[in-house]
């Protein structure tokens, strides 16, 4: 049978693709994909031979059963076909009606193929209108993906399948996570479940920013890449830098085979299923529960957890996919909200410890997908400055949970109320008397609760870019893998 050459841009839209009018698509203008030209006018030509090399940047081969397909990432093409070839550097395939060939140096390679797990409906849209939505309400299933079968509860001990040995693992001084955006926030809660159960000073870098220096050990510093895609090009340039100086380093991604796997020294997935929407939702909950799992990894061999604590905290994980079910059945509250505030000047997001992470992401999710004003901070800041923005046209939301210091960050909440501005509050527990313009409740499951509060800013931020009528799954000029520095 013949076979077709295609080749797409990083992400699934029904009208992704006319290669007679290139970046003609209003939502694709940012990325007109110009690798799909090329391919029509090779078709046009008579040609019958496509010739990819990969350079730095990822190139994925796809091997359907009616064509082969070209993509910088596997969720353009997951839709046909889960067998794959991820390319090196310098390699160069030649794709013709016949199949692939692999040539290394002008010599000829095998064709390895990997078979993806992903399941077969996991990159349709199933009845939602866009992919966002439909990832935000997979979380509690992603969240027990990455938590099967990697835990005891009785003996308090985790498997996530690396390979740190004990006395390495007790042996170092530093964890440096490297990572950007979303990941960039789910390794600033990583860090400080590691400092706390794991005893071990955490750093977090933004990738783009990295260098190893400051006069670390690289012995003594295991690096890690929190990477959804595994594919970003700054966490990729982060890691090589600590790669170069001699540390160990280890992946957290979403994608198997992805170029970060290829280079670091270990790696643990995250399980979440593939994530089509620009805005990282379900990778953010599945990350933090991995990091978390890998702390009390950590903690354990470091001998700096007991069992009791590892199993309250595997106990509260445990808890959390059932927790977010919750949040999610109460979306049309959150909806009735969203449409109220929708036109507000701006929006800000507050939270400590726990719940300063979530506020930094609750605000990117709003800005990246309703094109608003929206920051994040830490709830003790505000009075240092950013509380002069505040005004009965900006609401504040705030995380007052388990694991974000509730009762300080009320204080905070006075302040801005002080301002006349609205406060939308995801609570747990009581915090004495109710004062919040909106009560958000989330379920009491101790130190996840901010990370189950996180759904509640996913749904809110939905919901506003909704109302606005805004290209969700694809916002204006940006993609899912950001795979230039
Ligand atoms: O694939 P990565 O996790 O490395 O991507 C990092 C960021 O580009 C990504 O999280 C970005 O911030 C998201 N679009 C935010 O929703």
């Amino acid at each position: 049978m013949k076979r077709e050459t295609r080749i797409y841009s990083d992400s699934i839209d029904e009208d992704r693709f006319d290669p007679n009018q290139p970046g003609s698509n209003d939502q694709d203008r940012s990325r007109p994909a110009p690798s799909a030209i090329d391919a029509s006018t090779a078709a046009i030509a008579g040609v019958d031979e496509l010739f990819a090399i990969r350079q730095d940047s990822p190139l994925v081969i796809g091997h359907g059963e009616t064509g082969t397909f070209l993509g910088s990432d596997v969720t353009a093409f997951l839709e046909h076909t889960r067998e794959v070839t991820y390319l090196d550097d310098g390699e160069l395939a030649v794709i013709s009606g016949s199949g692939v060939e692999l040539y290394r140096d002008g010599e000829p390679v095998e064709v390895r193929t990997e078979q993806l797990t992903w399941e077969a409906d996991a990159a349709e849209k199933g009845g939602y209108e866009h992919y966002m939505r439909k990832e935000i309400h997979e979380q509690p299933r992603a969240l027990r993906q990455t938590l099967s079968g990697r835990y005891d509860l009785d003996s308090g001990t985790v498997d996530v399948e690396v390979d740190l040995p004990r006395e390495y693992l007790r042996s170092i001084e530093e964890i440096q996570i490297v990572a950007c955006g979303t990941s960039n926030y789910a390794g600033r809660y990583a860090a400080e479940l590691f400092e706390s159960l794991a005893d071990v000073r955490t750093t977090v870098e933004i990738a783009s920013e990295y260098e190893f220096d400051g006069g670390r050990d690289p012995w003594r510093t295991l690096v890690v890449a929190v990477t959804q895609s595994g594919e970003t090009a700054d966490t990729l340039s982060a890691i090589r830098k600590a790669i170069r100086a001699g540390a160990r380093t280890l992946a957290v991604t979403n994608t198997l085979g992805s170029t970060v796997t290829r280079e670091v020294d270990d790696s643990v997935f995250i399980r979440a299923g593939p994530e089509i929407g620009v805005a990282a939702t379900k990778t953010f909950a599945s990350q933090v529960a991995t990091l978390a799992l890998l702390a009390v990894y950590v903690g354990r061999e470091r001998s700096a957890l007991s069992s009791n604590r590892a199993r309250s905290v595997l106990e509260s994980l445990r808890s959390l996919p059932g927790a977010v079910q919750q949040v999610l059945d109460r979306e049309d509250a959150v909806h009735g909200i969203a449409t109220e505030y929708a036109d507000s000047e701006a929006f800000f997001f507050i939270g400590r410890k726990y719940g300063r992470s979530v506020a930094l992401e609750g605000a990117l999710k709003l800005k990246e997908i309703s094109y608003d004003h929206a920051e994040g901070f830490a709830a003790g800041e505000l009075k240092h400055g950013p509380l002069a923005l505040v005004t009965a046209d900006t609401p504040v939301l705030a995380v007052l949970t388990d694991g974000s210091a509730a009762a300080e960050t009320l204080n905070n909440v006075k302040e801005v109320q002080a301002r006349s501005a609205p406060v939308i509050g995801a609570v747990s527990g009581d915090i004495g008397e109710s004062y919040l313009d909106v009560t958000w409740e989330v379920p009491d499951i101790g130190m996840f609760e901010p990370l189950v509060t996180n759904v509640y800013w996913q749904l809110f931020a939905y919901h506003v870019a909704n109302e606005k009528g805004r290209s969700i799954d694809k916002p204006r000029n940006l993609a899912k893998s950001v795979t230039v520095e």
